[in-house]
């Protein structure tokens, strides 16, 4: 059997409403989910989900005048819309406070426990909680303001708690970087992990809160006056979701280890470094990659509620469409660089690539089929099909793959683009129509066969990133069973779709 592959986005914290730097995860995890399931034959599981306890969602439940559990049982709902609406396939919407996620949790402490990495300890710290991240020792730091964080959000923690011995992990963890066995991707960020953990080393840190301060997390084993650090608890989500607890141990299933955790960068830190050390003190197998995406911002500005700038992902796909957002993300914004938005440009993005090149294309040839070829495939020898300009299609396929393959997956989309730009000149230059005046047939045919094969190519190359869009044309264009990557797989004379389709409709127009 193929080895199972198993992709995680991280999860949310459920304290607002989801924005569109939540909706960019989940589609660039969606697309590589629905790549893989496509393109290979490895089994693929796909999780996300919600980050529900710690400091920040307990704050902003008590704002407003309810207790942690039904505010994040109102969110919740919110959350999974999200998911939904942009047609995320995910196999499991987990939450941090379902029971086999707590049962997990207190496992891997209990491991952690047993090797004898976790101690007890008081201390005062610095914390953000916006980030929920300890910043340094209070005794070492007096004056909080070198860290830049937001005096609303700075805290400090003066508590006896449990520390994970982290430090124990730095050499361990710098190898997995280093070799590749945990490979992060873009190449800089993995270059920024290891030196973070190589210039300080790893420090332990405290993964616990004393309940009289902080009761909504998991309950730590053994001492009901503390509950997990929220880090702990949350990035031992990805676990949950592939793998059991019987009598007290933890049974990893055949999608463990994580063969991809999609992140943004501001987390990078924890996934790249506390949750494999966290893994390798429990004598469990660390993840194969991490991939790390850039910020969202709106106009160049970081969203953000008090500058007014953030921008609901709902209201968009009501406005474009959910395959129209999709592509924004996907295509318009380099995977792991930081990515603009506004609505001009998405609307120019509809306009140019999505309503002009793609879906002018597929109208035009789909309605010059039925019109100069009887609405059917165009009848061509197998000859023909063999010296049709394939050439550009198969390099396009290659650099297709090699593009996801290393994380681009804007790149994969260009490939994609290039062939529909290339097929609307050759219409342009070939002008199939005069062939029509002109009777010749044969000319015609083969022309037309090969726009209909680009088309169909394109159609399954962007199936990961417009599923919707894709599965229309499949099936209001082409004869069923059409999804096959492979150069000539349309047969001569089949039926295509009678009725004149329109994908993108044009908005001034509409
Ligand atoms: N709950 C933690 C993650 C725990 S994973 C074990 C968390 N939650 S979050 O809701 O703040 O962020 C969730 C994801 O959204 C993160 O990967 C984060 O980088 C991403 N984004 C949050 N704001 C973003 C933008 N403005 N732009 C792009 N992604 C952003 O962190």
């Amino acid at each position: 059997m193929s080895q199972p592959l198993y992709l995680t986005t991280s999860i949310l914290y459920p304290n607002g409403d989801p924005h569109l730097g939540h909706a960019l995860e989940l589609v660039q995890t969606d697309f590589l989910a629905r790549y893989y399931r496509q393109f290979t034959d490895r089994p693929v599981r796909f999780q996300t989900g919600l980050d529900e306890h710690g400091l920040k969602v307990k704050r902003t439940a008590e704002k407003a005048g309810k207790t942690a559990e039904a505010f994040v049982a109102e969110k919740a709902p919110i959350f999974q819309k999200l998911a939904d609406t942009l047609h995320i396939s995910y196999d499991r919407f987990i939450r941090t406070s379902e029971t086999d996620h707590i049962q997990m949790a207190q496992a891997l402490w209990n491991r952690c426990l047993a090797n004898g990495d976790i101690y007890k300890k008081t201390y005062r710290a610095w914390y953000n909680i916006k980030q929920e991240e300890f910043l340094g020792m209070a005794d070492e730091v007096a004056d909080p303001s070198v860290f830049g964080v937001d005096a609303q959000f700075l805290e400090l923690i003066e508590e006896e708690n449990y520390f994970f011995a982290q430090s124990k992990y730095t050499q361990p963890v710098l190898e997995l970087i280093k070799s590749g066995a945990y490979k992060i991707w873009p190449e800089n960020r993995a270059l920024e992990m290891s030196n973070f953990a190589e210039q300080k080393g790893l420090q332990d840190i405290s993964i616990s809160r004393d309940i009289a301060k902080l009761a909504w997390g998991v309950p730590v084993p053994h001492d009901e006056t503390q509950v997990m650090y929220v880090w702990y608890d949350a990035l031992t989500n990805y676990l949950t979701g592939a793998g059991t607890v019987e009598n007290g141990e933890i049974v990893p299933d055949q999608f463990w280890p994580a063969e991809l955790h999609c992140v943004g960068k501001d987390i990078a830190r924890f996934h790249a470094l506390l949750w494999p050390a966290m893994l390798l003190s429990a004598g469990l197998a660390t993840p194969r990659g991490l991939l790390i995406h850039g910020m969202m911002l709106t106009d160049g500005k970081a969203m953000s509620k008090s500058l007014g700038n953030v921008v609901d992902p709902f209201a968009i796909t009501e406005e474009f469409g959910v395959d129209a957002l999709r592509w924004y993300f996907l295509a318009e914004i380099p995977t792991t660089g930081d990515g603009d938005f506004t609505m001009e440009r998405l609307g120019e993005v509809y306009a140019s690539d999505l309503a002009n090149d793609y879906g002018n294309l597929v109208s035009r040839v789909h309605t010059m089929c039925r019109k100069y070829c009887e609405g059917r495939v165009p009848q061509v020898s197998a000859e023909q099909v063999d010296n049709l300009e394939k050439a550009i299609v198969e390099e396009k396929w290659q650099e297709y793959h090699a593009a996801v393959g290393e994380k681009k997956l804007h790149e994969s989309l260009k490939a994609a683009h290039a062939l529909i730009v290339f097929s609307n000149r050759r219409i342009e230059e070939q002008k199939p129509w005069v062939m029509a005046k002109e009777g010749k047939q044969e000319e015609l045919n083969e022309l037309l066969y090969e726009l209909l094969e680009i088309i169909r190519t394109v159609t399954v190359m962007v199936t990961p990133a417009i599923p919707s869009t894709a599965e229309r044309v499949m099936k209001d264009v082409f004869p069923p069973d059409s999804t096959s990557p492979q150069w000539g797989a349309l047969q001569p004379g089949a039926p295509l779709g009678a009725e004149q389709v329109i994908l993108f409709p044009r908005r001034d127009a509409a």
